[in-house]
C-alpha cells in the first residue's frame, strides 16, 4: 500500500522581494512579491506516503536532511496528515483506510544546493505538489503546504510571472500565489553567477525577523514602494517592456539589501564579487538597458536578459572574470549548447 509520486518543479527568482513576515508560524508575508519561474533549474522529487506510524525521511541529492534541526519539513508533513484526516472517508487515492502515515522524500536538484540558490523553494514546492497529487488537494491547499515549508516556495507552483499576495486575513486564507500573465515571456533568460564565499550568512527567516524588528526603512518600503513596483512589473511584463522591467528589478534588489543594512545589527549579503557584477551590468547597460541583476539572501547573482542580448552579455562576463583558458573553452561549448548560439 505504498503510494508514490514523482514531480519536477522549477525554482523561482523574486523580482520584487519578499522580506518580513506578519505571521511567523503560518509564514504570512508583510508584503506582496512577484517572481519569474526559472524553468531549467528544477528539483525532481519523489514523495512516498507510507501507511502506519514511522519516521519521516528527506533526502536531497543523496544526503539525508536532519529533520530535528529543520522543523519546516515536519510542519509540512503534519499539515498533510491534518488534511488527510479531514477527508470524509479517511482514505487516500488508493483506497487506504489508515489514519497514520509517514513520508519519504527523495529529491534531486539539477543545480548546486550548497550555492544557496533558492533551492528550498523548488524543494518544498515539489513536496507540496507531490502531496497534492497523493491526497487530491485543491490548488489553495497545495499552495499553503508549499508556503509553510518556505514562503518563496508557493511561487514555484506555476510557470512564468507569479504574484504572491500577502492577504489580509489572520488565518492566511487569502494569502496565495497566482499566475498573473497567461502569455509567458519565453525569450527571457536567467544567468546565475555563483560567488560563494565561506562567510556564514544570516538565514532568511532570522534576517527577516531582525529587519522587521529593527529597520525604520522597512515600513516605508512595504507601504509606499512595493505596491507600485508590483504593478510596474506586471505592466512591463505584459507589454514586453524590458527597460522598465529591468529598472524595477534592480531597484528592488538594491532596496532589499538596503533594508538589510538598515537592520540592527546590520546584515550584509553582497560581497566584492557581487559589486563587481553590478558594475559590469551598469557598463553593459550604458547605452541601452539590456540586463538586470538581482540578489537574494547571499552574494550570488541572477542576471535577467533577453535572448537577443544573452550572447554579448556572457562574453562581457567572461572577459571580466578570470577563468583558466581550458575552462573557458569548455564553458563556451556548454554555453553554445544551452543558448543555441
Ligand atoms: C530574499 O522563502 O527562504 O529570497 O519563508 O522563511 O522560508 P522563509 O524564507 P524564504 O525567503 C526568501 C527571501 C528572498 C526574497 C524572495 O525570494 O522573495
Amino acid at each position: 500500500g505504498i503510494e508514490s509520486v514523482t514531480v519536477r518543479v522549477p525554482m523561482n527568482i523574486a523580482l520584487v522581494k519578499y522580506w518580513g513576515k506578519r505571521d511567523e508560524k503560518l509564514i504570512l508575508p508583510l508584503n506582496d512579491s512577484i517572481s519569474l519561474t526559472v524553468d531549467k533549474l528544477t528539483a525532481e522529487t519523489t514523495v512516498r506516503m507510507i501507511p502506519g506510524v514511522g519516521k519521516n525521511t528527506v533526502e536531497i541529492n543523496g544526503k539525508q536532511v536532519e529533520l530535528n534541526s529543520n522543523k519546516r519539513y515536519e510542519t509540512v508533513f503534519e499539515e498533510a496528515l491534518r488534511l488527510q484526516r479531514k477527508r470524509k472517508d479517511h482514505s487516500d487515492s488508493n483506497g487506504n483506510q489508515s489514519v497514520f502515515y509517514h513520508f519519504e522524500v527523495i529529491s534531486k536538484t539539477n543545480f548546486p544546493v550548497a550555492a544557496g540558490l533558492a533551492s528550498s523553494a523548488a524543494g518544498f514546492a515539489a513536496i507540496a505538489l507531490g502531496i497534492q497529487r497523493l491526497l487530491n488537494l485543491d490548488d489553495v491547499q497545495a499552495n499553503r503546504l508549499a508556503r509553510i515549508g518556505s514562503g518563496s516556495a508557493c511561487r514555484s507552483m506555476f510557470g512564468g510571472l507569479v504574484h504572491w499576495k500577502k492577504g489580509e486575513k489572520e488565518d492566511g486564507s487569502d494569502c496565495v500565489a497566482v499566475k498573473t500573465d497567461e502569455s509567458n515571456w519565453t525569450d527571457l533568460y536567467c544567468i546565475i553567477l555563483v560567488f560563494n564565499d565561506g562567510r556564514k550568512k544570516v538565514g532568511s527567516s532570522e534576517g527577516m525577523k531582525r529587519t522587521r524588528e529593527t529597520s525604520t526603512l522597512l515600513k516605508y518600503r512595504i507601504e509606499s514602494i512595493v505596491p507600485k513596483r508590483i504593478e510596474q512589473i506586471k505592466e512591463a511584463y505584459s507589454n514586453r517592456n524590458f527597460e522598465t522591467l529591468a529598472h524595477v528589478i534592480m531597484a528592488d534588489s538594491n532596496q532589499f539589501h538596503a533594508v538589510c543594512l538598515d537592520s540592527v545589527p546590520p546584515i550584509r549579503y553582497l560581497n566584492d564579487a557581487s559589486w563587481q557584477l553590478i558594475e559590469i551590468i551598469e557598463k553593459f547597460n550604458e547605452n541601452e538597458t539590456r540586463a538586470a541583476y538581482t540578489f537574494d539572501a547571499g552574494p550570488n547573482a541572477c542576471v535577467i536578459v533577453q535572448k537577443k542580448d544573452a550572447k554579448s552579455l556572457i562574453y562581457s562576463l567572461l572577459q571580466s572574470i578570470e577563468i583558466p583558458s581550458e575552462d573557458l573553452k569548455s564553458a563556451e561549448e556548454e554555453l553554445k549548447e544551452s543558448f543555441e548560439f
